[in-house]
């Protein structure tokens, strides 16, 4: 788990309650002015007002955005589950049943039933599909861990990356392709892992090169964690890293975010950070979403930060219900264990929507 320091979010929190005080207030005349492409109105105590007549993908659509969530296939029989999964979200991340330990167990010897079932539950209800993620130090099999010699790692990497790409190409809009390279702490290189010990820094280009080949069509994303502060020393290498592929001509199309945050949500300077990456000429996402707790105000600024960024351009939560989610203690979704939509859902919902009082909110919060 990465939590942020509670003390900007406490403050924070504090700050968007009297905001929200304020704009339940003006609550009632917000209604009457809206026009048809003008965002619902104003949601300021989500608890206690009615939802939105939307979802969080058809919100998110309305400025060109994808909301989507993590899948798991053995989740697809659960009648609440997929209910919720069809209603709210258009685009799905496999979360656990692409990732090599599952794709791979042994060298050559591919497995893609729980992938396909996902891929293909999406795209025949309109969602998109996220691919995540092909190469990682984690849940990698004990057979590439122990691969020493370059030469064999290298094919060993391509060939995988090849596989996956090539069995989804033209169904992935963004694949990850690599996951969590950078070192926690204040290094701000890359972690030691196989990949980088046997094949060098230099691995990271060779996955890009060899996706972009393997499916032009698809985004190419670099994800990780705890690269939402700017000022941190493990975003400051993602940043040197975009920025170097970019003024080479390294194929990468996106940063993926992951925004598992603690209770205060999103460092303050967040929207920096992805206006920064933005700046750099790739997309940004936000791709694995889930705070402890879901403070309603700690969603709605994470959400805002991103539609307040042109080419943030889409939002993926780690799950649907709380129970669904690898943090399952800290309920940290936007759907409680039945299934229901906490006051985190409608703080997402609306800020989203782009209403007055959210947008009151972020403006001091920053
Ligand atoms: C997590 C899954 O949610 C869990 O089910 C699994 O046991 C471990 O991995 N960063 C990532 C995701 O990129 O793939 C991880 O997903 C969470 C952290």
């Amino acid at each position: 788990m990465h939590p942020h320091p509670l003390r900007s979010g406490r403050r924070r929190t504090t700050l968007s309650g009297a905001l929200l005080v304020a704009a339940l207030l003006a609550g009632a005349t917000t209604t009457t002015t809206q026009t048809a492409s003008a965002a619902p109105p104003a949601t300021p105590s989500p608890a206690t007002v009615a939802p939105m007549a939307s979802t969080l993908g058809a919100q998110a659509a309305q400025s060109g955005r994808y909301f989507g969530t993590a899948v798991a296939a053995g989740r697809l029989g659960d009648g609440v589950y997929t209910r919720i999964l069809d209603r709210e979200f258009n685009s799905a991340t496999a979360e656990n049943e692409m990732k090599w330990d599952a794709t791979e167990r042994s060298r050559g010897s591919f497995t893609f039933g729980a992938a396909d079932q996902i891929v293909n539950r999406a795209l025949g209800r309109g969602q998109r599909v996220r691919g995540h993620t092909l190469v990682w130090h984690s849940q990698l099999p004990g057979w590439v861990n122990q691969t020493r010699d370059a030469a064999t790692l290298r094919s060993v990497m391509k060939h995988h990356i090849n596989t996956l790409m090539s069995r989804y190409r033209g169904k992935i809009h963004s694949w990850d392709v690599v996951n969590e390279a950078f070192a926690d702490g204040g290094s701000g290189q890359l972690r030691g892992s196989v990949f980088r010990d046997v094949l060098g820094t230099g691995f990271i280009e060779e996955a890009f090169r060899t996706a972009r080949s393997a499916d032009p069509s698809a985004k190419l994303c670099y994800n990780d964690y705890s690269i939402e502060n700017w000022s941190d020393a493990k975003t400051q290498g993602v940043y040197r890293l975009v920025r170097d592929f970019k003024a080479r001509g390294v194929p990468i199309d996106c940063v993926g975010l992951q925004a598992h945050f603690g209770a205060g949500g999103p460092p303050a300077s967040f929207q920096t950070t992805l206006s920064n990456f933005a700046a750099l000429g790739v997309d940004v996402q936000i791709t694995e979403l889930d705070i402890a707790q879901a403070p309603p105000a700690a969603y709605a600024n994470t959400v805002r930060a991103c539609m307040n960024v042109p080419r943030c351009t889409g939002i993926t939560v780690w799950g649907i219900r709380d129970s669904d989610s690898w943090r399952s203690r800290e309920n940290p979704l936007l759907f409680d264990r039945n299934g229901n939509k906490k006051a985190a859902y409608q703080a997402t919902l609306s800020a989203m929507g782009g209403s007055a009082v959210t947008r009151a909110a972020s403006d001091s919060a920053r």
